[in-house]
């Protein structure tokens, strides 16, 4: 049976959902956009994960309402933001997705792509509805939580993180977006002695590995897209590290649309709170081996997924991997 179709088994069968049931949702969008991997097809890639990850929501017994997603109803065909998925009962759950982070890297076959879901219970947990604009970010793990500011250089940032996690500043290892907008900041770091781990894409896995003290990546720093980092803030609340942002506009529709979906002051910090706060649950499965999960690897007739998942209520992280049988 071809990925994402899978028969009626598949189908939750209780009224109300568990949090690791959304595991099955990137599963089956990495399954999905892995047979693309390498074939420099981007578009298909996406679209193969959008479709898989569609299925696998409306297959959960929630009333899904997707928060950020593939772009507004008129640009994309499925996972629109405001689309409503799931079986239509259960409970209302906010979802934030990029079932294919890294489009690129998938199309190339490079390290780093990986699918992404968040939740959160109506009520229960918040996430930001970023506009599709640029946002500045500054993640660092719980063993520097409290001693950054975004506000501050990157130089003077680095040497407090190295204070907080014991490190002389030449074993700090920063991630950063390779792009022409960041060459004063890789500069800066690489000024003070700091080693900068340059990436051509996906600052979602680079983030999240900075979270995690055996990762080899002390922090990320850099402007990205703000779905991405709404994201990544969800995973920062349930491992207990900090992350600071600040939009970045491209144009004046990008700051209108922005006073519209959002409240205060567009320009102003965002701290955890603003970006994703209460009972929260993140999932990401590896497309093509990175920064944070290996990628799908098949074998004769299953393919094996590695995926993270994190639940603030509990702040347990998981790792899993999965033996998906009757894959061709
Ligand atoms: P896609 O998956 O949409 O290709 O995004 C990849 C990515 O590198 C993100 O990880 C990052 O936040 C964003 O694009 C950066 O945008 P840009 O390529 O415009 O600098």
């Amino acid at each position: 049976m071809a990925t994402g179709q899978r028969g009626p088994e598949f189908r939750a069968t209780t009224d109300t959902y568990r949090h690791i049931d959304f595991l099955r949702v990137t599963e089956e969008a990495a399954l999905a956009a892995s047979k693309w991997v390498g074939k420099g097809k981007k578009d298909e890639a996406d679209d193969s994960a959008c479709g898989a990850m569609r299925t696998a929501l409306n297959s959960m017994a929630i009333k899904a309402k997707i928060v950020i997603g593939e772009g507004e109803r008129d640009e994309a065909p499925m996972l629109y933001i405001g689309e409503e998925l799931g079986s239509g009962e259960g409970p209302e759950v906010q979802i934030a997705v990029d079932p294919l982070e890294g489009t690129n890297l998938c199309a190339n076959g490079t390290p780093n792509s990986i699918s992404v879901l968040a939740a959160a219970v109506a009520g229960e947990g918040f996430l930001m509805h970023a506009p599709d604009t640029y946002m500045d970010k500054l993640v660092v793990g719980r063993e520097c939580k409290g001693v950054v500011d975004i506000t501050l250089p990157p130089r003077v940032n680095v040497r407090l993180m190295a204070k907080a996690l014991g490190k002389d500043v030449d074993e700090m290892i920063i991630g950063v977006l390779d792009r022409p907008r960041h060459e004063s900041i890789i500069d800066e770091l690489r000024d003070t002695g700091c080693r900068v781990h340059l990436v051509p894409d996906g600052d979602l896995s680079v983030a999240i590995a900075a979270l995690d003290p055996d990762a080899g990546i002390d922090g990320l720093m850099g402007i990205g897209g703000a779905p991405e980092g709404v994201l990544t803030a969800v995973a920062v609340l349930c491992t207990g590290g900090e992350m600071q942002a600040r939009l970045k506009f491209r144009n004046d529709g990008e700051r209108e649309r922005a006073l519209k979906m959002m409240d205060g002051d567009v320009d102003r910090v965002l701290r955890q709170e603003d970006l994703a706060r209460g009972s929260v649950v993140f999932c990401a499965t590896g497309i093509t081996s990175g920064d944070l999960l290996r990628g799908v690897r098949y074998r004769r007739g299953y393919a094996l997924t590695e995926s993270i998942v994190m639940r603030s209520a509990t702040r347990q992280i998981r790792r899993i991997e999965t033996m998906h049988q009757d894959q061709s």
